[in-house]
């Protein structure tokens, strides 16, 4: 499609709008921007009031806008299943409201979605190597939050100015931030030990601003390429950050009696986006160079 920053001969000058001021991944989007000196604003509007968006665009003059609002739930997404309007309002209704603001300006939305709707099954086995592609249908609808995700991916599939970006598990460097997964697993009294696809915010939410001046469009895998587990995670935590840690496993079974809905796990094919940018590091080399040497209290 004609972007406006085509239009302009690519002369336009790079502006971003940003959604999720208050939430971490785009907190952690801002600090990216100022990291490259890339001029942006936070949009101030509701993504399910279409008015408060059409203003913030009219007023802000974004060259692409990056949403990253939605509601995950505190202290989960277990919420998401005692919310379902609320989940539908934002996550589906005021997704699909900016998808198409955007589409009606010609501008690219970069949308940093989830990968939690697949989960391993007969044609994707757990250590096959065999990840999910962009292509392949969701499969994973236990929990509301991930069915209404999956949903809101297919539609937005036919809006050709919208990047779909599908995030896993996101970890970053700063273990004292609670959303971070490593420091998730390093406070629950019990975990699973499943092997899963990853994304490592450091070096990935870069890379999706470079998408955004690449004018990148369509569904992306946006995890590093192959799986780590918890255990292995832990391990190397330990190894670290904290040699005097340590930690309980459950089983599926009985990690099930302490959440509501089931969680997905799974493997992604992250080589669609590793083509794109050969740099990538796998997920162990990612988690080494941007989270535990980051953090190494034993030198
Ligand atoms: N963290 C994860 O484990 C994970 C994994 C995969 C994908 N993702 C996806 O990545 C996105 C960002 O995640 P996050 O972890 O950064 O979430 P977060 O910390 O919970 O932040 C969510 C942000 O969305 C904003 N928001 C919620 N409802 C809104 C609405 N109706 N209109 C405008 N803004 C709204 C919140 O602002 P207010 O406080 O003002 O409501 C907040 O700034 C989400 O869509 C999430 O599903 C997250």
């Amino acid at each position: 499609m004609g972007t406006e920053a085509e239009a302009n001969g690519g002369k336009k000058q790079l502006k971003f709008v940003i959604y999720g001021r208050t939430g971490w991944i785009g907190g952690l989007l801002g600090k990216v921007c100022d990291e490259e000196g890339i001029e942006y604003e936070y949009g101030r509007g509701r993504l399910e009031n279409r008015l408060s968006l059409e203003a913030d665009i009219k007023a802000m003059k974004p060259s692409h806008v990056l949403n990253a609002a939605g509601v995950t739930g505190r202290p989960n997404v277990d919420w998401c299943e005692s919310h379902k309007v609320e989940t539908i309002r934002t996550n589906v209704v005021g997704t699909l409201t900016l998808a198409d603001v955007c589409r009606e300006r010609a501008l690219i939305l970069i949308n940093f979605a989830t990968g939690c709707i697949f989960e391993y099954d007969s044609s994707h086995t757990l250590g096959s190597g065999f990840g999910f592609k962009e292509h392949d249908t969701p499969n994973f609808t236990g929990s509301f939050y991930s069915k209404t995700k999956a949903m809101v991916e297919d539609l937005l599939a036919n809006y050709e100015n919208v990047c779909t970006l599908r995030v896993r598990m996101p970890i970053s460097s700063d273990l004292s931030n609670p959303r971070n997964f490593i420091t998730k697993i390093t406070r629950y009294d019990k975990v699973v030990d499943i092997p899963n696809s990853m994304s490592v915010l450091d070096e990935l939410l870069p890379i999706s601003v470079e998408m955004a001046k690449r004018n990148l469009t369509g569904i992306w895998n946006f995890t590093n390429p192959g799986v780590v587990s918890h255990n292995e995670i832990l391990e190397m935590y330990k190894e670290y950050v904290d040699p005097s840690f340590s930690w309980n496993n459950f089983t599926v079974e009985e990690q099930a009696k302490v959440i509501v809905a089931p969680r997905s796990n799974n493997e992604l094919d992250a080589s669609k986006l590793n083509k794109e940018f050969p740099q990538l590091l796998s997920i162990k080399d990612s988690l080494l160079k941007y989270v535990f040497q980051a953090n190494n209290n034993n030198p």
